[in-house]
């Protein structure tokens, strides 16, 4: 059975059971502060949990698209994604354990074909504030009996493994549902209750736990080698958490959740999740522009697949790539995925390909994707280019720090993202692969300090006075250090920088000076810039000290506020670092170009006056 046929047989089975079927909610919360997306079935039913009345009733059933953030990192195993759908059914202070365990077993193994001698499912343990859930229990060995099967009871232990049991104890760190997690983390007003969890077993003799980091460890159905995998939770969920405990809710009620793209999985008895039938057409895709297969790299496979998915319903529910709040996670989510096809050798565009894919395996189901088309295949088309402009720059950047310092600092993260448009997520993986970890806090305060600048006021709107980040402004900014260190030359040492803006078109650059320069000084600095753009220079900054910046000859604006990383300085140096000779040394936030090569030809287009004693300069490159 594909996954669309599982969800059907789910609603129709529990609409026999007299659920209302309601649709999915938007993966994006409504009237919900607490969080940016939905990341489980239950999110959108918190007030009718809570006690409020449904207007369909007390029985209901869906399939919520969900998206879990906080898995981005864990995609590439055989079983986590960050989108899933997770089929639902509730009791709004209606039925409870009894009904709820045998309708999902029932379910399982006669509608979907599982075979009851690879589930085993766990309940809650008990401690001082709530009971172990015998009730359960006896549920549960009633059931497995009525299939011929003595579930036997036993304490979780590590140490013991599966002990010959059927059904596991464990503690509220594992058996206790509720939003914020186990019963400690539970904020006042809260509700949760235990849970009973179901795993299906793929199989001692597929060898995972021999063969994993796990394999010291005497298995069990929570530990995490891969021979099992949870695909369905029922929630009793009748307390509410208060100042000294917890107290009873005004109903019971049950909170399931399924994992559609799970119970698939089971059903076909493949313990990778993305062997699903759904993912067939983007795999396909995938093979095929990059001439590689699905086993060749399975964890670069799998971060596209469910990337890339992911991003398509984020953007159907109206989730853009932007740089914050929720949209920030759809950038994320196409960068990563960009880079590992990039990785997998896919040199044309191919995330509105993939996209397209998704389209039509969840349009039936979803019709919103069949009207968000073009939208969905042009976001990830233009995020996808937008990203490859820099991100060949941006590894070779990220290249050159980590052989300068051997790790990737906090600046340097901030550099990438501000730059190369690289998150930081992306940074911190990049620098992971070389055994490093980035300082988050060093890139969030240079963060904070870039956000409140910008928010400063239109004069400080650019940092060091640049329209924006593009090659051509980029390369002007370099030839503006150049100009500056040839009029000091030409001119003398009083030269200093009054003012600097520069657009894509041209820069413009204000100096201390109280003569008009006559033509044979331009000539001069034309001519010095140019000799030293055609000796294609190497350009480098280093992180240094106010004091050896100084020392070592940097000249600039040494109160920039764009160089000052920490109580240190950004210094970019113009010249050969093997013979220590530079051209020019100058203290500044950056970007600038690679080597002077990239300048072309450095025209001085205009000189005049600007204000008393103080001289401007507009020039070009072409
Ligand atoms: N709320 C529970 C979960 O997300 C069951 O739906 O696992």
């Amino acid at each position: 059975m594909n996954i669309h046929e599982i969800r059907s047989s789910y609603l129709d089975f529990f609409k026999r059971q007299e659920h209302a079927v309601i649709p999915s909610a938007s993966l994006v919360p409504e009237n919900d502060p607490t969080t940016l997306f939905t990341g489980s079935g239950m999110q959108p039913m918190v007030p009718y949990l809570l006690g409020e009345s449904h207007p369909l009733g007390a029985r209901i059933t869906d399939s919520q698209k969900c998206f879990r953030s906080q898995d981005i990192d864990e995609v590439g195993d055989n079983r986590h994604t960050t989108f899933f759908e997770m089929l639902g059914n509730w009791s709004l202070g209606d039925y409870f354990k009894k009904e709820q365990l045998r309708w999902v077993f029932t379910w399982l193994t006669q509608e979907i074909g599982l075979n009851p001698n690879q589930l085993y499912v766990t309940v809650f343990r008990g401690n001082e504030s709530i009971p172990r859930d015998e009730e359960s229990v006896a549920v549960w060995k009633e059931l497995f009996s009525e299939v011929g099967i003595e579930a036997k009871d036993v304490d979780h232990s590590e140490r013991d493994g599966m002990q010959g049991g059927r059904i596991f104890y464990y503690d509220d760190t594992k058996n206790w549902w509720s939003r914020s997690g186990s019963q400690e983390n539970m904020p006042v007003g809260e509700p949760g209750g235990p849970d009973s969890e179901m795993f299906w077993d793929f199989g001692e003799t597929l060898g995972f736990h021999e063969s994993s980091e796990f394999r010291n460890e005497p298995c069990h159905v929570n530990c995490d080698c891969g021979r099992f995998l949870e695909i369905g939770n029922s929630v009793f969920m009748e307390f509410k958490k208060t100042e000294t405990g917890f107290e009873s809710l005004p109903q019971k009620n049950v909170d399931f959740g399924g994992g559609l793209e799970r119970i698939a999985a089971a059903a076909a008895d493949d313990s990778d999740v993305f062997n699903i039938e759904a993912f067939a057409g983007m795999r396909t895709t995938i093979e095929s522009l990059s001439g590689t297969k699905y086993q060749d790299d399975t964890n670069a496979y799998r971060v596209i697949l469910d990337h890339l998915r992911a991003a398509a319903f984020l953007i159907a529910d109206g989730v853009a790539p932007t740089n914050k709040d929720q949209g920030y996670f759809t950038r994320r989510l196409i960068r990563r995925a960009v880079r590992f096809g990039r990785n997998l050798g896919i040199t044309e565009s191919f995330c509105g390909r993939v996209g397209a894919q998704v389209i039509s395996e969840y349009a039936p189901m979803y019709p919103k994707f069949e009207e968000m088309n073009h939208v969905i295949q042009k976001e990830l088309e233009s995020e996808e280019e937008k990203f490859l402009k820099t991100l060949g720059k941006g590894e070779r950047e990220f290249k050159k720090m980590f052989e300068r310092a051997g790790a990737i600092s906090g600046e340097d993260a901030f550099v990438l993202y501000s730059t190369y448009g690289f998150p930081i997520e992306l940074t911190e993986e990049m620098a992971g692969e070389q055994g490093q970890e980035v300082d988050r806090e060093t890139f969030m305060a240079e963060f904070k300090k870039h956000q409140d600048l910008s928010r400063a006021g239109a004069t400080q709107k650019f940092a060091g006075g640049l329209a924006d980040h593009s090659e051509a402004t980029v390369r002007l900014h370099t030839a503006t250090h150049m100009l500056h260190q040839a009029l000091r030359s030409v001119l003398g040492d009083h030269v200093e920088q009054r003012g600097s803006n520069i657009t894509p078109k041209r820069l413009r650059f204000d100096f201390s000076h109280t003569e008009k320069m006559t033509d044979e000084q331009k000539q001069q600095v034309e001519d010095l810039v140019n000799e030293n753009i055609q000796k294609d220079l190497p350009v480098h900054y280093e992180i240094i000290g106010l004091d050896e910046a100084k020392s070592r000859g940097a000249i600039g604006l040494f109160e920039d506020k764009y160089a000052q990383l920490g109580g240190k300085i950004k210094v970019y140096f113009i010249g050969d670092e093997a013979t220590d000779e530079y051209f020019s040394k100058e203290v500044c936030g950056g970007p600038h170009v690679e080597r002077t090569g990239e300048l072309g030809h450095f025209t001085l287009k205009k000189e005049e006056s600007c204000a008393s004693g103080v001289r401007r300069i507009k020039a070009i490159l072409d």
